[in-house]
């Protein structure tokens, strides 16, 4: 290439930057909140000069239905050679393994198959969002580390029963906790603090009161914290975190626990929020990352026009500021913002949008093309 071709081939790429996306529908509601969600960002990305490529890849209960595994041979190698993948909900309650948990969770195969150690799971209140507690807009904006890998869920498949018993254990590391722990006080940089008092802070969620998994997390925590002088290193016990997460929600930044007690007080916190419908999460690791809702694929509402898209299009934001498309992510994050600020979209005490997904999608759309 000769330096005109590639001061060409430079600016061509700056204004229309190629993005390779996989998007795994899932089971249940995970079709259609992931058809919504491709809309909006295919139109974002349209808006903000990025070429958007996706490819498909299925995966979920359907799929251990029809072949016994919950992916296809190779998924995971589709998976690590893009640039992001954006995830539908999984599993449905009638597809069990012989042992009786669920087939084709992938929250396996695929966190630890991928070792995207960090499940990221923003929590926050926007204006116009009915909530169920007492809590202002502005006064919810912490975000939940989730370590991914280990802790109580690195037992899946592997715990012990008979008939009468049966027991599955914890496994904590100075390694695993001490990545995850530097990845939230990393994240709190990046942050403006808790809403109450602007301090930069990350608080250790464990119960070291009790269990001696606990007070190793605890102990590397701490070990770690002093690598960050500049970020309030603070400490609440999982039973009190569930209360405070409902009293004084204003007080947490970033959260940083193990993945059992992350997958509990990430569900909490999406009660004081608007629900489960509003929580996108990302699972990242070193090199290959994944964003879906926090929630399960609700198959008794899938193909009714009455899932709310909002964690998923949410988690598409996450995915385009995850590779680099800040602008792109904000484009659709301040669509969300105004919208329900507008009062053009609400929740209804079921859960679902008033109007139906397609109505959300419709709405977020023309909010993106606002300004
Ligand atoms: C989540 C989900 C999964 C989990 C389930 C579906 C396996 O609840 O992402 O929080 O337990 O991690
Ligand atoms: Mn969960």
């Amino acid at each position: 290439m000769n330096s005109l071709d590639s001061i060409t081939a430079l600016t061509s790429k700056k204004q229309q930057a190629d993005l390779n996306l996989v998007i795994m529908p899932g089971d249940g509601i995970g079709p259609e909140l992931v058809h919504s969600t491709v809309q909006i960002m295919q139109q974002a990305c349209s808006m903000t000069g990025v070429n958007l490529n996706l490819s498909e890849e299925p995966g979920g209960a359907g799929v251990y239905e029809a072949t016994g595994a919950g992916l296809l041979g190779g998924a995971l190698d589709r998976l690590r050679i893009a640039d992001g993948v954006l995830k539908g909900p999984v599993g449905l309650p009638s597809v069990r393994k012989p042992d009786g948990t669920e087939g084709g969770l992938l929250g396996g195969l695929l966190r630890i198959g991928l070792d995207t150690f960090a499940n990221v799971r923003p929590v926050r209140l926007r204006a116009g969002v009915r909530a169920a507690t007492r809590a202002e807009p502005g006064s919810i904006d912490y975000l939940i580390v989730r370590e991914n890998t280990e802790g109580l869920y690195l037992s899946r498949g592997a715990g012990v029963r008979n008939h009468h018993a049966a027991s599955d254990q914890m496994l904590i590391t100075r390694e695993g906790t001490a990545r995850i722990v530097r990845f939230a006080f990393e994240q709190a940089l990046r942050r403006s603090g808790a809403p109450r008092d602007g301090v930069r802070r990350v608080t250790c969620v464990d119960k070291s009161n009790v269990l001696r998994s606990f007070a190793l997390f605890r102990e590397v925590f701490d070990e770690v914290a002093a690598d960050y002088p500049m970020v309030e290193a603070d400490h609440c016990y999982a039973d009190a975190a569930a209360h405070a997460l409902v009293t004084e929600p204003e007080r947490f930044d970033v959260l940083v626990m193990e993945n059992f007690l992350g997958d509990i007080l990430s569900d909490l916190g999406a009660g004081t929020v608007g629900g489960l419908g509003m929580c996108p999460s990302g699972n990242i690791g070193e090199d290959t990352a994944y964003f879906e809702p926090i929630h399960g694929s609700a198959p008794l509402i899938a193909g009714r026009n009455l899932a709310n898209p909002v964690s998923q299009i949410l988690s598409g934001a996450m995915l385009l500021n995850h590779c680099g498309h800040a602008e792109t992510a904000d484009l659709i994050d301040s669509a969300v913002e105004s919208a329900f600020a507008g009062g053009h979209i609400s929740i209804l005490p079921t859960g679902s949008p008033a109007g139906g997904t397609e109505a959300v999608t419709e709405t977020v759309l023309n909010h993106l093309s606002v300004d």
